[in-house]
């Protein structure tokens, strides 16, 4: 049926949005777009809506975060995403499966990431329904197609070429696959500390080279933290209190492989598109020297219970200690707020110990030049 008179109505509709926003210039409005992947360090809360024991939906996570409740972030408040965005000038982005993230604020970026996923696709079969790595990525081109329907391909495309990219990966190969109990996994009699590594570096290349084929081109990598002295291995296997030899071992092998992997990478795609963010030794600062950081203590988790509060998980049923900001670790596993606020830090204007080839500080100043 012709109608002109619609067809003007939604000619004007559409001439009055391009005056708010031509979409040739959103890029230089908005911040830049950020994307997320990987497992619990970076879940801003994608596991809420899946059938998975990995979650962090109940008190008294969340207690420090602007609404004081639970997110499904594992932390008192703000987790890394949303600290890297705060430095960045951007609103923290959505989980992908939150029914809010629709409409413009797709532009912001999304997360996608999944408590207790890992490089390989068995790690954390015991927290069941989570989404692992390639699942990830078959919800980021989802993503873009909902995008390019909203902007068009070409802008969507710039969007994301345009934008960061957080990746992490690995520490669950070791803790809830490697290090387990044979009944979970096998790992461990099949290869060595340096062979799994190696093992797991392999398997994580083409991960990292998919992440580029699907547009990206600014990706941080964080390895994987001091795994031998987050309170959990203190709990199950330190004696007086030093960090587990053994977990330690395997972070120290793995870390600098991935270094040298993303080296590799970056001269494959002739650029600098992945920057090795050093996990390990930003935690390590303020582990090794609490106290010049503000923190009574590294060992102890603020949530928890048993020996260093590192049993078990963090419930409404925990000890809480009354203040985060003087302690590294929020539970078992993942830092503080405060604590996360050091690592952000680093990567922002860490030296070339901390980020390599370079600090966000300079790839924000170098990208906003082009
Ligand atoms: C992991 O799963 C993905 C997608 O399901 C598959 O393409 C890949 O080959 C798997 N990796 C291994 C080592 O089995
Ligand atoms: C960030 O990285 C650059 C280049 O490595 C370095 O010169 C600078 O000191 C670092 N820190 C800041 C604050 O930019």
């Amino acid at each position: 049926m012709y109608n002109p008179g619609g067809l003007l109505v939604v000619a004007v509709a559409v001439l009055a949005a391009m005056a708010t926003v031509p979409p040739h210039e959103y890029q230089a409005q908005a911040a830049r777009a950020f994307f997320v992947f990987g497992d619990s360090l970076v879940d801003s809360g994608n596991n809420n809506y899946l059938a998975t024991t990995a979650r962090a939906d109940s008190r008294p996570y969340g207690i420090d975060y602007p609404t004081h409740r639970p997110t499904g972030r594992f932390s008192n408040g703000l987790n890394l995403p949303d600290v890297i965005s705060e430095q960045i000038g951007s609103e923290p982005t959505l989980p992908y499966l939150s029914p809010e993230l629709t409409g413009q604020k797709l532009l912001i970026g999304a997360n996608f990431a999944s408590a207790g996923i890992g490089i390989l696709n068995d790690t954390g079969i015991q927290f069941l329904n989570i989404i692992r790595i390639f699942r990830q990525y078959e919800l980021f081109q989802a993503y873009q197609q909902r995008v390019s329907a909203l902007i068009g391909p070409a802008q969507a495309q710039r969007l994301v070429n345009e934008a960061l990219v957080l990746i992490t990966l690995g520490g669950n190969d070791f803790v809830n696959n490697y290090f387990t109990t044979p009944t979970i996994s096998l790992r461990s009699r099949q290869f060595s500390i340096p062979q799994f590594s190696r093992y797991l570096i392999s398997e994580y290349r083409p991960i990292l080279s998919r992440l580029y084929q699907l547009g990206a081109r600014r990706i941080l990598v964080t390895g994987t933290g001091p795994l031998g002295c987050v309170p959990s291995a203190l709990a199950q296997r330190s004696k007086n209190g030093e960090c587990v030899p053994e977990y330690q071992q395997a972070a120290e092998i793995f870390n600098p492989e991935l270094a040298q992997m993303l080296k590799e990478l970056n001269a494959e795609v002739g650029s600098d598109v992945f920057v090795a963010a050093n996990a390990f030794q930003m935690n390590m600062d303020f582990i090794s020297n609490p106290t010049k950081f503000g923190f009574v203590t590294s060992k102890v988790a603020c949530c928890g219970q048993g020996a260093y509060n590192g049993v078990g998980v963090c419930n409404p049923l925990s000890n809480l200690c009354p203040d985060r900001k003087i302690y590294a670790f929020w539970d078992a596993f993942h830092p503080t707020e405060r604590a996360v606020r050091l690592i952000a830090r680093q990567i922002m204007t860490g030296s070339t110990h901390y980020m390599n080839p370079m600090n966000l500080s300079t790839i924000m100043a170098m990208d906003s030049a082009n």
